[in-house]
C-alpha cells in the first residue's frame, strides 16, 4: 500500500459551495478519502477584504494539514482561490490547487464566439483573478478573447439558506444578469462554487444559447492528473472503504441535513471544525 497516497484529499469553502467540488472529485476519485470542511459561522467570504478572506484559508488549510495530515488541498471557494492562492502554495508543505485555473480552461473550451463572461462574489471578481487566468489561458493558444466579469452579491446567501428557485431568486438573477446577457457572450462561467445551485435561475435568464460552465469537473480532473503526476493516487484497499468526512464552522446537524441534499448519500454527519 502507499503510505502518502493513502491519505485524505482536504477541501474547503466557506459553506456547501464547495460540495459541487466534492461531488465531481467523489465521482471522478471514488477511492480517495476526503476532509471537506465549509466555514458558515464566517460565510459569506465574497464581501470581506481580501486580507480577512486570506487569514481564513490559511487557518482552514494549516489545520487541514497539520490535523488532518491531508496529501493535497483544494481551495474548493473562488474567492479564497483568488486572494489566497499563491500564498498557501508557498508557504504548505504539501500540493494546492485552486477553482480559478481550471475554471478559466474549462471556460475557453466552452466558446464559439470568443466573447466569455465570468460571474463571481465581489471578492472574486474585484481581485481580477479571472481577468488574469483567463489572459493567461488564451494566450496558450494565441487567439483573442473578449472578457466581460460581474459580481452578483446575494446569491450565495440564497443558496445558504437553500432557496435555489422562486420568485425572489430568479428577480435578483434578472436584475444582476441582464447586463451580462446583453453582452452577448456565448459562455459564462459560473465563478463560485455556490452558483451550480442556482444553475436553473441563471440558465433561463441567460437563454439557452449561452453554454454555462462549472469548474467543478475541470478541477477533479486537474487534481487527479497533480495525484497521478505525484504518485500519490489511493490504491482503493478492501479493507479500508475510501472515508468522507465533513465538518463545519457553524450548527454541524443543520450543515449535515443540508449538505447532505446538496452533495448526496455521501454526507451522512458532520463535526464541528472549532474557530
Ligand atoms: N463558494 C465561494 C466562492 O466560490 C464563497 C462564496 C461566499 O462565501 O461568498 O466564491
Amino acid at each position: 500500500m502507499n503510505a502518502s497516497g493513502d491519505r485524505a484529499i482536504g477541501m474547503f469553502d466557506s459553506g456547501f459551495g464547495g460540495l459541487t467540488v466534492a461531488r465531481a472529485v467523489i465521482d471522478l476519485m471514488p477511492d480517495e478519502k476526503l476532509i471537506y470542511i465549509g466555514d458558515t459561522a464566517r460565510y459569506p467570504y465574497g464581501p470581506k477584504p481580501a486580507k480577512d478572506v486570506r487569514g481564513y484559508a490559511i487557518e482552514l488549510a494549516t489545520s487541514l494539514v497539520h490535523d488532518f495530515d491531508v496529501k493535497v488541498i483544494v481551495v474548493a471557494c473562488n474567492t479564497a482561490a483568488s486572494v489566497a492562492l499563491e500564498e498557501l502554495q508557498r508557504s504548505l508543505a504539501v500540493p494546492v490547487i485552486g477553482v480559478v485555473a481550471p475554471g478559466a480552461k474549462a471556460l475557453l473550451g466552452q466558446t464559439r464566439n470568443r466573447r466569455v463572461g465570468v460571474i463571481g462574489t465581489t471578492g472574486t471578481i474585484d481581485s481580477g483573478a479571472y481577468d488574469a487566468a483567463i489572459k493567461s489561458a488564451a494566450s496558450e493558444t494565441g487567439e483573442s478573447i473578449d472578457l466581460v466579469t460581474m459580481a452578483c452579491p446575494g446569491f450565495v446567501e440564497f443558496v445558504e439558506r437553500d432557496e435555489t428557485s422562486g420568485p425572489a431568486v430568479t428577480e435578483l438573477a434578472q436584475r444582476l444578469l441582464t447586463p451580462m446577457r446583453e453582452a452577448e457572450v456565448d459562455a459564462l462561467l459560473l465563478g463560485c462554487t455556490h452558483y451550480p445551485y442556482l444553475r436553473d435561475v441563471i440558465g433561463q435568464v441567460m437563454g439557452s444559447g449561452v453554454r454555462l460552465v462549472d469548474g467543478a469537473v475541470a478541477t477533479a480532473i486537474a487534481v487527479r492528473q497533480m495525484l497521478s503526476d505525484r504518485k500519490l493516487l489511493r490504491v482503493a484497499s478492501r479493507d479500508e472503504a475510501a472515508t468522507r468526512d465533513f465538518y463545519s464552522s457553524g450548527d454541524a446537524a443543520h450543515f449535515a441535513a443540508l449538505g447532505r441534499r446538496f452533495l448526496g448519500p455521501e454526507l451522512t454527519t458532520a463535526k464541528v471544525w472549532p474557530i
